[in-house]
């Protein structure tokens, strides 16, 4: 595996394999990698003949009074993993690669709408910051297929949004989340949990499958479904910041057309954001019985 900070050093060791005619299927990640990115990497694998993983921890899409400076930086550990894993290219850019003249005047990508709610109602620019930098990547990458976590649902669905309107020709992949036994979703942010956190933070888990499996019950009301989700959280020691039922596609609120259901939530454990989500498909005919769930 060939580890590079430079662009040019990246795209002068992808022109041979370009030249082969080969498929470059890039991983962009902020490193601290666990299981749930090493799934990403094995997907890349089974879908391209070469993978390039990044890690670069991107000051554009953290806020003021964010973790930026004490987001886990583990380059040595994720090297071997990713080595491991038969990743063949590490781009490791420092903060003058990505942005040279500096952030101020950086051109901004922002994908409208879907920027605005959910995290990105509490995380104002979050996900400029993500569209800008995953643009620059794919840039500087230029692979034919990018894979992402289903974790973060509302990013993979800004990223699909950005690649559909800017006509970019990258095919955009999804890999399902990554668990522990307990049903807690694989992130870099769990390392901040205290002990009594991580015995609680799988209920954020529960709590949105007892919202699908009361849609896939036929409950409806789901003004009431997200109330009652919100009041467990809190119960059981979370500050809520959001708990939504939304149409997969667009994100935004359930109506006659959607066909599947995403169950979105964010919610604090002390100072730890945890996000997660589920999805559940409707029948077209507007019957909520048990359908296909996942
Ligand atoms: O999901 C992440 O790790 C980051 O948001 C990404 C996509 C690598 C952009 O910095």
């Amino acid at each position: 595996m060939l580890t590079t900070e430079t662009t040019s050093g990246l795209q002068h060791a992808l022109r041979s394999h370009r030249g082969k005619g080969e498929r470059i299927a890039f991983v962009p990640t902020m490193g601290n990698l666990h299981e749930g990115h090493l799934e990403l990497v094995r997907r890349a694998r089974q879908l391209g003949d070469v993978v390039v993983v990044s890690i670069f921890v991107n000051p554009m899409q953290f806020g003021a009074g964010e973790d930026l400076d004490a987001y886990p930086r583990t380059l040595g550990a994720d090297r071997e993993k990713l080595f491991a894993e038969g990743a063949h290219y590490l781009f490791t850019p420092g903060v003058e690669e990505i942005y040279p003249e500096g952030l101020h005047s950086q051109t901004v990508i922002r994908v409208p709408d879907l920027s605005d709610t959910l995290c990105g109602s509490s995380r104002p620019g979050h996900f400029d910051g993500v569209a800008t930098v995953v643009n620059k990547l794919f840039n500087m990458v230029q692979p034919q297929l990018a894979v992402f976590g289903e974790k973060d649902f509302q990013q993979l669905s800004i990223i699909r949004k950005m690649v559909a309107d800017l006509c970019m020709d990258v095919e955009i992949v999804g890999v399902p989340t990554v668990r522990d036994e307990d049903g807690l979703a694989l992130s870099s942010r769990n390392g901040y949990l205290t002990e009594d956190q991580r015995r609680v933070a799988p209920l954020l888990h529960k709590s949105l499958l007892d919202c699908r499996d009361a849609i896939a019950c036929g409950f409806d009301n789901f003004l009431q479904l997200e109330s009652h989700a919100r009041m467990q959280l809190l119960q059981a020691g979370f500050v809520p910041d959001y708990f939504a039922i939304r149409d997969a596609r667009t994100l935004r609120a359930v109506d006659e057309s959607t066909e599947e259901v995403a169950i979105l939530a964010a919610a604090r454990l002390g100072s730890t954001r945890l996000i997660d989500n589920v999805r559940h498909s409707l029948n077209p005919a507007g019957d909520w019985g048990m359908l296909a769930t996942r």
